[in-house]
């Protein structure tokens, strides 16, 4: 019994990970890797593996660009290290006869076309096991021994298989068939005798070029496809008439995170896709063998289930003897999928084959076939022709029969032959690549580029001397035919003229240079970048005149492309704020939402153009949704890209996050190839990604400050509902009115002037919503309706008015009564530091309204709401603390808290007594002065007070008489000042607001600049206004109170 050996390996950082500031979480020692999470760092998770490689720092670049370790105690681990230790033992089990297997697997840029295939300089092991095989096969001088080494190449797309040495293309894909002794092979798969490492190096290049060319016409990324090379070793022993045979099969795998398409949790098809099918299938297949490895009983292993799993039977589980490593990304924001892909291999380790030495005579190979065939003979005799159930059965085994020929023909085809075939395809490819090479140093020509590194500079084509056209069919030549997403059949001409070479886009043809949309003739010069229809990219070389030694071509990668063209459509990284353009300094969140939107971008125009083939009439649009709108601070919290689909026709509207968009995203291609081979594209709207159920969407949110509910003072508003955008959606007319438990509105002379007065009591309130004005929403479209929604401190349950459809104005008399049993201290924070946070929601044909479930809500005696229920307490902030030491420290900061509290009460109390007194010395001099004041005063408040033992605290007299009298108490008059000034700060909260949101035209348009700026400008006037005035009043009402407190004073003394 074999184990699978499991390796792990860190990649360095990528330029986006470091220019998000990206922290490693892995640490490797020996042979165990940890994995710290990046929001619990102390949280920290150890792994064993047999081997394990930090291939994340302490390496330099030599000149030839191989990335090597920099000092001698550097623990780099460089491609030679890898290959030493795996590729070596993969090559010691073929030798032995072994069939040897390696699995990369981990998520999409983790490294494992690194390691597997290589970069450049930096060969990956299937360059250095070919090469280090023939070198041995060389070396050989015993005449009795024969080797045969033949080479495959194939691609597992959308559950196809593609063979990518054969220039035919087989629709629908290779079958897979089933032996009973080797178990499943690909019937008709090309697989080429090699003599040499370059023959095997050309057909990786022609292999890579298949699968460049199938990408790109595409539009989807090789990330999606799984790969397998197969190398079939054969020895023979002429002297002991026995043969030995090994297949070394490398499988690069599809990016793992597909699988859960994490963050689409919420889209009713994210296991829909074939790769999410393929690799849960693997996962599946690995868990159930791991299980079997440690003595569980497992009646099942479903390798059936996919092809992938199919075609790996023999590597899990099976005669193979097994390496899998597991590619790791460094960067925090990966923390998920790396944690994933460590389980993964984790599991993969307890997998155990049955390999054995594939050995045999030849003759008995031979012998047995026949025997077999005549068998199969016989039995398709017996059958008859007439019996038309018995014809799928005769087929069947006709076809064995027939696959038994070949097999005997292959045994007994001297190798030779098959070699002279194989030698002169070699030559015709050969000849292909000097003339390619040639052409190099005489026409200027364009080169694609792709998402996938390991895909790019691939696919050339040169621009010869005069016209030359583009498109899916030209249908002249010379001409490059294109194929692609939005490219026409006639797209756009090339010409290249006295050394000039220019390029025209065809009548209604998207053709772009450099980021801007072509609308006539331009003149290329070399390293300009070019992208066809929706998203073929391509780089353009000039003449060799022209290329310059300093332009660094490898500069102008697929990012740049997409960061170039959202420049130029107004969304450039300075523009959206993430490089401080003063400091250079960058923000890291604003950073990754434009690295977001770039890696969307290209993602939409080609569901448009999807969309538009197969007359689905959505329309999707980018947008970057500001969180503030839905924080209760109003914060310039991060930002995160949504996209906005549109049906053209029926002007329904649905919001997609970014995940389920990339998860529908790959379900469109999936059908759009069922379309391409033309075959039906029909499909049950269940699993059509292009529909969705119609649903209520947020427009937009307002917010309607608290603060002036902590001290009992009611909120009259219109405010304004703005959508992500910062634009108006609706003006919402609401009140929050301050109440008794029966309802009864709370007037002036219930004001408070300190809040904590409030604590460990009841409070209630009643919030109306009256109506809403100028919904842009309901303007022009029919059939439409709102809704307005929000939530009320911790409770979970989201409230709603009742819709209102097809009315421009609609009215919503909503009004509901909130309680708050012991108002706590966090209550209060509440109110003074966040506002209710209403959301607008739009209602349209064919959605369900919006509704709030009774269940969830306990209500008082008297029916209203209670929203103080589930207070927040100390194990329930415990639960996300899990070590000792971190719940220690959470009660050292608790007990500190409580400290300060407890100074900040006595402190209160002091005042409180100074207010007292003060008042005491008022009311004396009062009675003194006043010969009328004799009527007995209420004090609300002071009765629960004095219950709970303390000197009663003075609110406001009930009696309005006393209001008129001269000696109005200074209490309510600081409350009433205090009651304009909350009023006012709340438009002042208001203008910070869409002050935030405020953003800077999407276009360069120097004069539409201008006046943003003029505005802006204005905007910080008013707002500076606005605020000088709130704290001009407040001042100046709190200096006439003082003023006149101490008149009162200064008199009562005298
Ligand atoms: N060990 C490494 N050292 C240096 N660079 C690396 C290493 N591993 C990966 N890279 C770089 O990271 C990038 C992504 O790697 P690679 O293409 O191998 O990812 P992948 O796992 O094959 O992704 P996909 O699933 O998309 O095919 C490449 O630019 C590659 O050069
Ligand atoms: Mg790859």
């Amino acid at each position: 019994m074999d184990s699978v050996k499991v390796a792990v390996r860190v990649r360095p950082f990528s330029q986006r990970e470091k220019d998000a500031g990206s922290r490693c979480m892995i640490s490797m020692n020996s042979s165990c890797t940890s994995i710290y999470d990046p929001k619990h760092p102390k949280n920290r998770k150890t792994f064993k593996f047999d081997l394990a490689y930090w291939s994340h720092s302490g390496f330099v670049k030599t000149r030839n660009g191989m990335l090597v370790a920099d000092s001698p105690s550097s623990r780099y681990a460089d491609q030679k290290k890898i290959f030493n230790d795996i590729g070596r033992s993969l090559l010691d089990n073929a030798w032995q006869g072994y069939n040897a297997t390696l699995l990369a697997y981990g998520q999409t840029g983790s490294g494992k076309s690194y390691t597997v295939i290589g970069y450049g300089a930096n060969q990956g092991l299937i360059p250095m096991i070919c090469k280090e095989l023939f070198n041995t096969i060389n070396n050989n001088q015993d005449r009795n021994r024969q080797y045969q080494v033949s080479y495959s190449m194939l691609e597992i797309y959308n559950e196809q298989i593609k063979g990518l040495l054969s220039k035919t293309k087989q629709p629908g894909g290779l079958k897979l068939r089933e032996d009973q002794q080797t178990g499943f092979y690909v019937e008709g798969l090309k697989c080429v005798p090699c003599e040499n490492y370059a023959q095997i190096e050309s057909l990786m290049v022609q292999g890579t070029k298949m699968r460049t060319t199938a990408a790109t016409n595409m539009n989807s990324t090789s990330s999606r496809s799984h790969m397998v090379i197969t190398i079939q070793f054969k020895q023979i022993f002429l002297d002991e008439k026995i043969s030995k045979q090994s297949n070394i099969t490398l499988v690069d795998l599809a990016g793992s995170e597909r699988q859960k398409s994490s963050g689409s949790e919420g889209d009713r098809l994210r296991e829909g896709t074939s790769v999410n099918l393929s690799l849960a299938t693997l996962g599946n297949v690995i868990s159930a063998l791991a299980e079997a490895a440690t003595g569980k009983k497992v009646l099942h292993i479903p390798y059936r289930d996919s092809v992938l799993t199919k075609l790996l039977q023999s590597a899990l589980g099976g005669n193979s003897r097994t390496v899998m490593i597991a590619a790791l990304s460094p960067a925090d924001i990966c923390y998920e999928e790396t944690l994933s892909s460590l389980r993964y291999a984790e599991r993969a380790k307890k997998i155990r084959n049955k390999a054995i030495v594939n050995e045999s005579p030849t003759e008995k190979i031979v012998k047995e076939l026949k025997a077999e065939n005549a068998r199969l003979l016989s039995k398709l005799s017996r059958l008859g022709n007439s019996e038309k159930q018995m014809e799928d059965e005769a087929k069947d085994l006709q076809r064995l029969v027939a696959e038994n020929e070949l097999q005997i023909q292959a045994v007994q085809t001297f190798w030779e032959e098959r070699l002279k075939e194989a030698q002169n395809e070699w030559e015709e490819q050969c000849a292909a690549i000097t003339q390619e090479r040639h052409m190099i140093q005489l026409f200027p020509y364009i080169v694609n580029v792709n998402e996938d590194p390991q895909l790019s500079g691939v696919v050339k084509y040169f621009i010869q001397k005069g016209v030359c056209k583009v498109g899916q069919d030209p249908s002249c030549s010379p001409s490059i035919i294109l194929k692609g997403l939005g490219i026409m059949n006639q797209h756009a001409t090339f010409t290249n003229l006295d050394g000039i070479v220019t390029l025209e886009p065809s009548d209604q043809a998207k053709v772009y240079v450099n980021g801007t949309l072509l609308i006539t003739k331009v003149r290329l010069k070399h390293s300009d970048r070019i992208i066809f229809g929706s998203n073929s990219t391509y780089l353009y070389t000039g003449f060799p005149c022209e290329r310059l030694a300093d332009i660094d071509l490898a500069h102008f990668d697929y990012d740049f492309f997409q960061s170039e063209m959202a420049t130029a459509e107004g969304f450039g990284i300075e523009k959206m704020g993430a490089v401080n353009s003063q400091s250079g300094s960058s923000n890291p969140s604003v950073l990754a939402v434009f690295h977001d939107y770039i890696k969307i971008m290209p993602l939409v125009k080609e569901a448009n153009q999807m969309s538009k083939e197969l007359r689905k009439d959505l329309k999707f649009e980018i947008e970057v949704k500001n969180l503030a709108i839905s924080d209760s601070r109003g914060h310039d919290l991060e930002k995160e890209i949504i996209v906005k689909v549109t049906n053209q026709v029926t002007s329904q509207v649905w919001v997609w996050s970014k995940a389920k968009f990339i998860n529908r995203k790959f379900l469109m291609e999936e059908l759009y190839q069922h379309y391409l081979d033309g075959e039906c594209t029909r499909v049950d709207k269940e699993y059509d990604p292009f529909w969705d159920p119609v649903e209520a969407i947020c427009l937009g949110s307002a917010h309607v400050w608290l603060q002036p509910l902590a001290y009992c003072i009611k909120v009259e508003e219109q405010v304004e509902f703005l959508n992500w955008e910062g634009k108006v959606e609706a003006v919402l007319q609401i009140h929050l009115n301050p109440c008794s438990c029966t309802g009864q509105h709370f007037g002036e002379d219930d004001i408070v002037i300190d809040p904590t007065e409030m604590l460990d009591k009841r409070s209630d309130f009643q919030i109306e919503i009256s109506q809403c004005l100028g919904v842009r929403w309901l303007q022009y479209i029919k059939d439409r309706g709102v809704q307005i929604g929000y939530c009320v401190y911790d409770h979970p349950c989201k409230f709603y008015t009742d819709p209102v459809w097809n009315n421009q104005k609609p009215k919503f008399n909503h009004k509901l009564h909130f309680t708050v049993l012991n108002v706590s201290q966090d209550y209060l924070n509440y109110l003074q530091t966040s506002a209710l946070v209403v959301e607008l929601w739009g209602l349209q044909e064919g959605c369900n309204d919006l509704i709030w479930s009774s269940q969830d809500i306990k209500v008082t005696d008297k029916g209203s709401i209670i929203i103080d229920s589930k207070r927040r307490t100390l194990s329930s902030h415990c639960n996300l603390a899990t070590s000792d030491s971190q719940i220690c420290e959470l009660y050292l900061k608790l007990s500190k808290l409580e400290q300060e509290t407890e100074f900040l009460r006595e402190v209160n109390t002091a005042l409180k007594e100074e207010n007292t007194y003060l008042k005491n010395s008022q009311k004396k001099f009062n009675t003194t002065r006043n010969e009328s004041a004799g009527s007995k005063k209420e004090y609300k408040m002071s009765k629960v007070k004095a219950s709970s033992g303390s000197t009663p605290v003075s609110f406001l007299p009930k009696d309005q008489s006393q209001k008129d009298a001269q000696g109005t108490s200074c209490d309510a008059q600081f409350a009433k000042a205090l009651k304009v000034f909350y009023q006012s700060m709340t438009i002042v909260q208001g203008q910070l607001l869409r002050l935030r949101r405020h953003r800077p035209p999407e276009d360069d348009n120097l004069k539409t600049l201008q006046l943003f700026t003029e505005e802006q400008s204005q905007m910080f006037k008013e707002f500076g206004k606005q605020l000088d005035a709130c704290v001009c009043r407040l001042k100046a009402d709190v200096s006439t109170i003082v003023k006149k407190k101490r008149e009162s004073m200064s008199n009562g003394k005298s």
